[in-house]
């Protein structure tokens, strides 16, 4: 979360903090162990525990990282969605959670590949779960066969895993430039899937106001602001017994957590610090939102998700490459009564009909580089 409109609504609701406890560094930093992960693998671990280590790097809805595998049979990975790691509130039909398994498949693809296996990965080996709801966790997700293969070249985005990020910060005033724009269209998509991007003052502007009354429902929907509360994980003690969901921390956070003002129940309760924290911090990124992107899909079957997940993570390591910053906004895609509104707006906005289903839709934009989220060990996600 960005610290600085968490200090501008301090400032705001006339609330003085020791000057002092915003300068103490050192007394909640990132905690080591939840980044070390994106140092990368050592190099003395299984092959398929090192390709995993990079898959588990993957983009996912409030880094939940919702992921099992199956490692019980040599060569092998069966994945499965972690049942205690959903979000039924925002993502009712687990449609979320599906395209985070599918970034979690491509980056494993990619590392298989630098390994030299090639990986034969069955997505639904034993069937789709149904559309609709949220029975999702009973079936693998995808099978994967790993042979070695001594032809295989290198992918370049493998060198971007570990600089990707999803920058959630406010971006630069520029629109992308056409060299960007042209590299990040050039991506490769599957059969049935579509790109588009606003990139000018003209169709950035109704974009952003969807994008804002989005993130506006979702935190005043109280279920929903709630499900994100219970993720966040505030100062170092909490991020490193949990590195996933949403993490704040620093000497801002620190203070605020010793005084009692980052409370789950002051977080719902309007008109306290911790509400409006959240409101600005959020306006902060609608705000510094000068260029967006989505990518949909002509049906919404429970492969398309998994495989626009593959092609998303591919973006984002490819806007990596060329030093474009990317945040998925997902509220406007929510699947719950009280976005309906503002959702048949957007679609009519972007004339998206029928089964086509816009998948996910992020900003882009430039903006320096930001710290790595906290991941969990690779041991938490492997099953027996
Ligand atoms: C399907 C999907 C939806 C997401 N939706 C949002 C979102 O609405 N807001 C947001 O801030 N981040 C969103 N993210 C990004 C995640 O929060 C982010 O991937 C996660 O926190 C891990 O951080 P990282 O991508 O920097 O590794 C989404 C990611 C995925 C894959």
């Amino acid at each position: 979360m960005n610290r600085r409109s968490f200090i501008r609504t301090i400032g705001g609701s006339g609330l003085v903090l020791a000057a002092g406890g915003f300068t103490l560094t050192g007394c909640d930093q990132m905690p080591d162990s939840a980044i070390a992960p994106w140092n990368g693998p050592s190099a003395d671990i299984g092959d398929r525990e090192w390709m995993l280590s990079y898959a588990m790097l993957a983009p996912n809805p409030h880094n939940m990282q919702p992921w099992l595998v199956d490692l019980s049979i040599d060569s092998e990975i069966t994945l499965f969605i972690d049942p205690t790691r959903l979000l039924p509130e925002t993502d009712p039909f687990g449609r979320q959670i599906l395209i985070g398994q599918g970034t979690f498949l491509e980056l494993l693809d990619i590392a298989a590949h630098e390994k030299g296996y090639r990986a034969d990965i069955s997505v639904f080996p034993q069937g789709e779960p149904a559309a609709g709801t949220l029975d999702i966790t009973t079936t693998p997700v995808a099978h994967i066969k790993l042979t070695k293969d001594t032809t295989l070249t290198s992918d370049p985005l493998f060198a971007h895993i570990t600089e990707r990020r999803s920058n959630k910060e406010g971006y630069e005033e520029k629109y992308l430039s056409g060299g960007d724009l042209a590299a990040l269209s050039s991506l490769p998509l599957n059969e049935g899937e579509k790109m588009g991007f606003a990139a000018t003052a003209d169709t950035i502007a109704p974009l952003r106001e969807f994008a804002r009354q989005a993130v506006l429902m979702e935190m005043k929907t109280p279920r929903t602001l709630l499900e994100s509360i219970e993720r966040t994980r505030i100062g170092a003690e909490e991020i490193a017994k949990s590195p996933d969901g949403i993490d704040l921390n620093g000497p801002l956070f620190w203070w605020l957590k010793r005084l009692d003002l980052m409370t789950a129940e002051k977080a719902m309760t309007p008109g306290t610090l911790a509400y409006q924290g959240g409101i600005d911090y959020a306006m902060g990124w609608v705000e510094g939102t000068h260029n967006m992107g989505w990518l949909t899909t002509t049906d919404n079957s429970r492969a398309a998700q998994v495989n626009i997940g593959r092609t998303y993570v591919r973006m984002n390591l490819m806007a990596t490459a060329q030093g474009v910053a990317m945040h998925p906004v997902s509220q406007v895609l929510q699947e719950y009564p009280e976005m309906e509104e503002i959702q048949t707006a957007f679609l009519n906005h972007l004339q998206i009909s029928g089964q086509e289903t816009v998948q996910m839709f992020y900003r882009l934009g430039y903006r320096e580089a930001v710290s790595p989220s906290p991941r969990r060990k690779l041991p938490d996600i492997v099953m027996g």
